[in-house]
């Protein structure tokens, strides 16, 4: 019996996994992780992938980055936890310095605070209750929330109802929040150009704001691709397009950066391909460079106001958790963005993307395939359906080449650590495409 049966073994009688079909967890010989260096992980049996989607998006440097581990350990040895509720501390002070000192400039206002929360999911809960709560604290009730169809935002309620992907967010929908929904910018109809799909969704959006606009108190979007659907990327002029209406509304636009933050698009952040800045924008994932969970939400000065008052006034955002701003994760995050200013973490996301771009050209006209979609490193190889779960072979075929890769569906992902190697990024691609040659053509 080799190690990995042995975990398997006492995995199965004591684990639940997320987003895991437990019937088929055993028949899947999942990878038992035992340590991880670089862009490489290592079961427990010796065997190394190469981890191409980057940990569930979150990697930016590698594994075991020298510096982020120096950062946590030195945080432990001075501060370990202390809460944020009532209290501050050096790491999370500096870390709100250095994410305001990266956000985003544009088309929208300045963001000027940041308010820390754990994952992505309890970053958008955050955003979702600012929105609502400051229009609220402004005199107007707006008891709605607008997304997209297609949108993915997280897992817990509030993010499940501006969620649009029938399989993980119908069962809930009864006990969601109430929302309005428009037509997903990056499905087009064979033929259409993805400018020609964002007008006809902005026309749409038109409408329905017209009609409601006066009760919608944020239109919530994941700027210039909904990564969960399967990598949907849309034109810029739609993101221009949502700041534009709703600024006409009076109501709020919050970007959710979780998947699209830190580089992984080729800019720090994905709306800046529309020079738009949101009032809101959630991050998460990668602000660690993948150590540990930490999310933000930054957002404005007139956002901020809109919750001063006395105490006995009720305008407290009363929202936190536990463990927020935790200063290690603080740390780890800190460690990330400093060096991602020194060695320029977006220029080498951005010709990491290219050379993705190159590399994956080939497979565009793959009889397995029926579409590469790319913004930055940000990838999604959509392949033909053989049957049931035809991704999800195309991904244990890969395995077998050396290389660590999970779909969506039909859609293979590719995220690798914004720092991959040529030669990686090589394996990567070569892998992927000799693994649908095996699978799908
Ligand atoms: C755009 C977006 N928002 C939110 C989330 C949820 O983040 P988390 O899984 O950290 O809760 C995700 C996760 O993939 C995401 O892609």
């Amino acid at each position: 019996m080799s190690e990995s049966q042995r975990w398997w073994e006492r995995d199965a009688r004591a684990v639940w996994h997320p987003f895991t079909q437990h019937s088929l967890w055993l028949d899947d010989e999942p990878t038992v992780v035992a340590r991880a260096e670089g862009p490489w992980l290592y079961d427990v049996d010796g065997r190394r992938y190469l981890d191409g989607v980057s940990s569930l998006w979150t990697t930016t440097f590698g594994h075991g980055t020298p510096e982020i581990n120096e950062a946590i350990v030195r945080q432990l040895s001075i501060l370990d936890h202390s809460t944020f509720l009532g209290a501050t501390h050096v790491p999370g002070i500096e870390l709100a310095e250095r994410l305001l000192s990266l956000a985003p400039t544009g088309t929208g206002p300045t963001l000027s605070k940041v308010f820390y929360a754990g994952d992505g999911s309890s970053a958008v809960e955050v955003a979702l209750k600012m929105a609502y709560q400051s229009a609220l604290q402004r005199g107007q009730f707006r008891p709605l929330f607008l997304h997209l169809a297609e949108a993915y935002h997280g897992d817990t309620l509030g993010a499940v109802s501006v969620g649009g992907i029938e399989l993980f967010h119908a069962t809930y929908r009864p006990i969601l929040l109430s929302t309005l929904a428009v037509p997903s910018p990056g499905v087009r109809s064979p033929g259409q150009s993805p400018a020609e799909r964002a007008a006809e969704v902005i026309t749409e959006l038109e409408k329905v704001m017209a009609n409601r606009g006066h009760e919608v108190c944020a239109l919530v979007v994941e700027p210039m691709v909904q990564a969960a659907a399967g990598m949907l990327t849309y034109h810029a002029d739609f993101l221009r397009a949502c700041r534009r209406i709703a600024d006409a509304h009076g109501a709020l636009l919050i970007c959710d950066e979780v998947a699209t933050g830190i580089g992984r698009t080729g800019r720090m952040w994905a709306c800046e391909h529309a020079g738009v800045v949101p009032d809101l924008l959630t991050c998460g994932k990668g602000l660690t460079g993948g150590y540990l969970p930490l999310s933000a939400v930054l957002t404005t000065d007139e956002v901020y106001q809109a919750f001063l008052g006395t105490p006995a006034s009720g305008r407290t955002f009363f929202h936190g958790h536990t463990y927020t701003a935790n200063p290690v994760c603080c740390a780890a995050a800190n460690a990330n963005l400093q060096l991602a200013v020194e060695r320029d973490l977006v220029g080498q996301a951005a010709r990491l993307g290219e050379r993705l771009g190159a590399l994956l050209a080939p497979l565009q006209s793959h009889p397995g395939v029926v579409e590469v979609r790319r913004i930055g490193t940000m990838t999604g190889v959509e392949v033909h359906s053989r049957g049931e779960r035809t991704g999800f072979a195309v991904c244990q075929a890969a395995r077998r080449r050396g290389v660590w890769l999970r779909p969506l569906g039909d859609v293979v992902v590719l995220m690798p650590p914004l720092t991959l190697e040529e030669a990686e990024t090589e394996l990567l691609v070569t892998a992927l495409a000799e693994a649908i040659d095996e699978v799908v053509a």
